[in-house]
């Protein structure tokens, strides 16, 4: 049985609300991109390549009952679309490449002067479609990667990996980016174990992580973010990898708040941190980290958990939802599906590969 936190048949979409787990698997109707975005907006669906998935599908089952008098107006509605379901969560880039991607895609078919409406609709519809798909192949491409990136590290020996937030089945369209890698460990019996944090204040990785980690049967250890320096010090830990947000031009990443403090952490210990992504998560362009929009989230995520304050009433409380690491503390490297790359050479790599 694998978890499936996207469900989809043409004309239908449902998403397994992250926001019940690990207590209660309850499933959401989404029927258009006004139902994603708040879904998106309230995180019952979350993690940057599941946020593009499920906001791309919930257009593709928009699409199709809608009509259109022309192609023009099937081109700008699906632009407008895409733009509203951007504007849901900043930080992550998942989403505005695959905007930018099939807005540039419906433009060239509706200027062709060969599609009719319905032929660009069903167009749009496969595309979309097929993205979910290949989300699934290319987090297994990138999981192999970093599965023989780690094992060179211990000359083919069990690792013991360390891993931040949520990036598994739950956060994409199956398998896994961070958690992709320590899947593949896993299955190939070369993982000694995982140390998963809680991810503090939302605790993707208490609520998530543990839950993907316990129900493979994954040996594995929940850590409170505040334990992670004394891990690397008594643990052996062989690599931090986490996954990604966003990856500008210089190789800095932005990631789920606390990355940066494991990565400083990382780097005092000797311990390779490698990021793990989709060539999607790449940005080109931004040059620098600096450029990048830290979304906050509102302070009840933080002072309270489901509903029960956990802090002194009236304090106040800053809650970036993300920090941005630097290129230089990527030491590993950066796991996509073409391979491992330094930070440095992540640019020119991606954009040639997306020019082939
Ligand atoms: O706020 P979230 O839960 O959407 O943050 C998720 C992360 O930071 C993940 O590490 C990232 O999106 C990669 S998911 C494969």
């Amino acid at each position: 049985m694998t978890l499936e936190a996207i469900k989809y048949q043409r004309g239908h979409l449902d998403i397994l609300d992250q926001l019940l787990l690990p207590f209660k698997s309850q499933y959401v109707s989404i029927n258009d991109t006004e139902s994603a975005w708040i879904a998106i907006k309230k995180m019952q669906v979350r993690g940057a390549p599941a946020i593009a998935i499920v906001g791309c599908l919930s257009l593709a089952v928009e699409l199709l009952n809608q009509d259109f008098d022309c192609v023009d107006e099937v081109s700008s509605y699906v632009s407008s679309k895409l733009e509203y379901l951007v504007s849901a969560r900043p930080t992550a880039v998942n989403m505005k490449e695959a905007a930018d991607r099939y807005s540039n895609l419906v433009k060239e078919l509706a200027l062709s002067k060969t599609e009719m409406v319905e032929s660009i609709k069903q167009k749009m519809i496969d595309e979309f479609e097929q993205m979910f798909i290949d989300d699934v192949s290319t987090n297994k491409s990138l999981s192999d990667f970093g599965c023989e990136a780690i094992l060179d590290i211990t000359e083919q020996k069990p690792a013991k990996v360390l891993t931040h937030c949520n990036t598994g089945s739950l956060a994409t369209a199956g398998y896994g980016t961070a958690l992709g890698v320590i899947r593949k460990l896993h299955e190939r019996n070369t993982l000694e174990h995982a140390y998963c944090t809680e991810t503090r204040p939302y605790n993707q990785g208490a609520r998530l992580t543990a839950y993907e980690l316990v129900f493979e049967k994954i040996p594995s250890t929940l850590i409170c973010d505040s334990m992670v320096s004394m891990v690397m010090k008594t643990k052996n830990i062989t690599a931090v990898v986490v996954g990604a947000d966003r990856v500008v031009q210089n190789g800095d990443t932005a990631n789920k708040i606390g990355t940066y403090q494991i990565a400083i952490a990382a780097k005092y210990h000797n311990i390779p941190f490698f990021v793990a992504c989709p060539s999607t998560t790449f940005d080109p362009n931004m040059k620098t980290g600096e450029e990048i929009i830290i979304e906050e989230r509102p302070a009840n995520e933080m002072s309270s958990i489901k509903g029960v304050p956990i802090a002194a009433e009236g304090i106040n409380c800053y809650n970036p939802a993300f920090d941005v690491t630097p290129a230089e503390l990527i030491t590993g490297g950066i796991i996509t599906e073409f391979g491992v790359f330094k930070p440095e050479s992540i640019y020119s790599v991606i954009s040639s590969e997306k020019n082939q």
